[in-house]
């Protein structure tokens, strides 16, 4: 959806040449209230320019200049007719287009740096205290500055660490203003927005709900949408920013597969009734459970998810009758994942897309989320009344308990994954750890161990419990559990659920591992 909001007049793109931290450097800036969209680093000129934007940054990157084929930025951009910022390989950049020199260090240098600024005069740095500690990650460095420029900062062996040239309103830092570890990072990336581009802060997200609401309300007219949700935090959100602008006029339909977790959906559906979305739930666990029967592999199980719940949903959008829109809870990481360029392009995620929606219905796309970030759609949820049940809720997949009840889907075997997996999260809640982890989740082993209970021997399957922090779930780190608590969940799992003898903990990250064990 194209919008003109005054929140968005402002703009800053950030031309991405592959770092790990471009989408933080948009974030950031957003934090800051300014507006920002980020462009692979091919743009053509004009199109950076038709944007409008009161400032570029250029971001770091894991290539070296010295590389033929190295990410690049258009001539156009350094011409000083807008603002520039280069972090990182963008200052690299910077220094060799414009004819300073870079070379490569004899070593590299990753994590926390001291630096000093050098020139008081750099405004980049007003009120940012120095020296400062920086988070660097270079094996470049720049050996000399183009002509024209200055030196702002260097870091304590003396190397380099910040040039600008004023006349051309061109920055330039060798290490990360936007990650936490720099001191000052935010003030410097305010500075550059502020001081040097000149923006005011019109972004805003109640500002951006008024226009959203608005705009649906003007794209759909008096149309009906209808909506596949889930009960997690994008569907839900998009739901109830539509529902403030059309009503009724939304449809939501809810599918049971009958891979939820315990209770599942039924607490999904009072949370929806209390927030007043026309939502038609449709139980087709039977039907989900008799397309699995005797499927073991994966990737299998997930295409027949996905088929299934394709013909579930067109069947209930017929029953409904008469829908001209498919609302979806697309977010902005979707969206540039999906739209990188050349040798980016490979990193792109491609899986993930169960619950992908039927094409031949011929549905008009409505997606208001598409430029927020998840921690801003958090963000808005709340203010438009989204309960924290659901925004501080764990990512679940698509394809729910299939994947997590390894080997053959029964009902049996997902009951005693189901009653397993309450007990851990219920431990993991009260020791008050929840909302620090990205996700924590059992999974059901079809192996079988011996036990003793009793005087019984019994020969049941494992209980593997996973829990990982992770930014984005591209990466992910195993949680190092308090012991007391594993051996709490241990003590129920093997007490309380039938069908399970023995509990094991995942302590591998990902890499090597993905998070789902499939
Ligand atoms: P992996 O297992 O690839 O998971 O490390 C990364 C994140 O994605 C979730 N995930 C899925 N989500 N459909 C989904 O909607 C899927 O098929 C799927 N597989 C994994 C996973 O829970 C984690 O948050």
């Amino acid at each position: 959806m194209e919008s003109s909001s005054s929140t968005r007049k402002e703009k800053i793109i950030v031309l991405d040449c592959g770092s790990q931290y471009t989408q933080l450097i948009a974030r950031r800036i957003r934090e800051l209230g300014v507006y920002s969209e980020i462009l692979p680093w091919d743009t053509p000129y004009e199109e950076v320019m038709k944007e409008e934007p009161k400032g570029v940054v250029i971001s770091g990157g894991p290539a070296s200049v010295r590389e033929e084929d190295s990410p690049t930025v258009p001539e156009g951009v350094l011409s000083g007719e807008v603002p520039v910022l280069g972090i990182c390989y963008g200052m690299q950049l910077i220094t060799h287009l414009l004819g300073g020199v870079v070379k490569k260090g004899s070593f590299a240098e990753y994590g926390r740096a001291i630096v000093n600024v050098t020139d008081p005069e750099a405004v980049i740095f007003h009120n940012v205290k120095s020296p400062l500690q920086v988070w660097m990650s270079h094996w470049d460095y720049v050996d000399a500055p183009p002509e024209g420029f200055k030196v702002a900062a260097r870091s304590e062996s003396g190397m380099i660490a910040s040039i600008y040239n004023e006349s051309l309103g061109i920055w330039a830092l060798q290490f990360h203003p936007e990650v936490w570890h720099t001191q000052g990072g935010s003030k410097i990336l305010e500075n550059f927005l502020f001081k040097v581009c000149q923006c005011e802060g019109l972004w805003d997200l109640q500002g951006w709900i008024d226009m959203m609401v608005e705009q649906i309300r003007q794209t759909v007219g008096d149309e009906k949408v209808i909506c596949g949700l889930s009960g997690g935090v994008d569907s839900t959100v998009a739901a109830v920013l539509t529902h403030k602008a059309i009503g009724d006029n939304l449809e939501c339909i809810f599918v049971d597969n009958g891979l939820l977790r315990m209770n599942e959906a039924q607490e999904v559906l009072d949370v929806y009734k209390d927030l007043h979305l026309k939502v038609h739930a449709a139980d087709a666990s039977e039907e989900f459970l008799s397309a699995l029967k005797d499927v073991t592999d994966p990737e299998r199980k997930r295409k027949i998810i996905g088929e299934v719940f394709i013909r579930v949903f067109e069947r209930k959008a017929k029953e409904i009758g008469g829908a001209k829109w498919l609302l979806q809870g697309t977010v902005y990481p979707d969206v540039i994942e999906s739209g990188k360029r050349g040798k980016d392009a490979a990193v792109i995620k491609s899986h993930h897309n169960v619950g992908g929606l039927p094409e031949e219905m011929d549905l008009k796309v409505l997606e208001p989320l598409r430029d927020l970030f998840k921690d801003e759609v958090r963000k808005i949820g709340g203010m438009i009344g989204v309960p924290e049940v659901i925004l501080k809720r764990h990512p679940f997949p698509g394809p729910g308990l299939a994947v997590r009840c390894l080997g053959e889907i029964t009902p049996e075997r997902l009951e005693t994954l189901r009653k397993a997996d309450k007990i851990f999260l219920e431990e993991i809640k009260k020791e008050g750890i929840y909302d620090d982890m990205w996700q924590a989740f059992c999974v059901l082993l079809p192996v079988k161990t011996v036990g003793v209970m009793g005087d019984i021997r019994t020969y049941a399957e494992i209980v593997g419990l996973r829990a990982v922090s992770s930014q984005d779930g591209m990466t992910a780190d195993w949680v190092k559990l308090p012991m007391g608590l594993l051996d709490r969940v241990s003590r129920r799992i093997c007490n309380e659920v039938p069908g399970a003898n023995r509990v094991v903990y995942d302590v591998t990250s990902k890499p090597p591992s993905t998070i789902e064990w499939e």
